[in-house]
């Protein structure tokens, strides 16, 4: 298919912002997963178009039964297309893209609104999941995470070794508040940002969508949007690139190669070529 001139155009753009800021963030949404197979949850072929969102009681729900959470999650088979994606899919050359920029220095860290684990599979190290991560359990009372299989589900529910609070998936649900130690990283990073990339999210979902208008408020920060479609933030940003991130974020990547004159790879080693 290939990027339009005018996504090109903007991707230079995008580049020459990103060098000139002082601390460049990312926002990243389920649209950066599309091209890993992941379905994302609004617009055509969403999980809430097709289903309908999730109402705010769940977390209420899982409080009030626990033990009958654990037995339906476990047995249960909700939206199989969403579990069985999420164990088949890999990270797709936008999840590597932004490894590459964080490896060079020029992208600092990235707060991720998805729980599919594909940025950490990628190898990105400076990141938050602020809606958690599917892979890891969490306790309510301590916030300590755990592997999944490092938790035995033979007793339900399964309390925490640490402080005895009730354990649960690390992913946040409806009407669950975002754990406070990632919320307050999420904060710390939008409030560094002079320059935000908001990739692949309709930016509905709060406080995730609130971050980028923290660093303009408070560092008049330049907002940058990679997205297909527009978005509830568009307005708000100087640069947008229409163009799906698995395709412009590598394009950013030789942008920024290009502008710093380096024939070596963007971590600063010498091609193999
Ligand atoms: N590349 C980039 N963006 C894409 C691509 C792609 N290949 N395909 C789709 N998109 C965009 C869509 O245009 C849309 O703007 O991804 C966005 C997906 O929006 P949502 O489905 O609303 O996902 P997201 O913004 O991440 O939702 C936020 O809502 O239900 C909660 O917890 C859930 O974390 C999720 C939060």
């Amino acid at each position: 298919m290939g990027l339009s001139d005018s996504a090109r155009a903007a991707l230079d753009a995008t580049a020459r912002a990103m060098l000139a800021a002082r601390y460049v963030t990312a926002l990243a949404g389920a649209g950066m997963s599309a091209e890993s197979g992941i379905p994302t949850f609004r617009g055509p072929g969403g999980l809430w178009t097709k289903y309908g969102a999730p109402d705010n009681r769940g977390y209420q729900q899982f409080l009030e039964d626990p033990r009958g959470w654990w037995e339906r999650r476990l047995n249960g088979n909700q939206m199989p297309e969403m579990r069985e994606a999420l164990d088949r899919a890999q990270p797709n050359p936008g999840h590597h893209a932004l490894v590459e920029l964080e490896d060079a220095g020029v992208l600092r860290h990235t707060v991720t609104q998805n729980v599919d684990n594909l940025h950490r599979a990628a190898g990105s190290r400076s990141i938050s999941e602020i809606h958690g991560n599917h892979t890891l359990i969490r306790c309510v009372a301590c916030v300590s995470r755990f592997e999944r299989e490092e938790i035995p589900l033979d007793e339900l529910p399964p309390m925490c070794s640490r402080c005895g609070g009730l354990l649960k998936t690390d992913t946040v649900m409806f009407g669950e508040p975002i754990p406070p130690d990632v919320l307050r990283a999420c904060q710390t990073e939008a409030a560094r940002s002079d320059c935000v990339l908001i990739l692949g999210t309709s930016a509905i979902v709060y406080p995730a969508a609130a971050l980028p208008d923290v660093a303009r408020r408070l560092n008049d920060a330049t907002l940058i949007e990679i997205n297909p479609n527009e978005t509830a933030l568009t307005d708000a940003c100087s640069i947008v690139v229409r163009a799906p991130t698995g395709e412009a974020l590598p394009e950013l990547v030789a942008a920024i190669r290009r502008l710093r004159g380096d024939t070596r790879s963007m971590a600063g080693v010498p091609d193999a070529t």
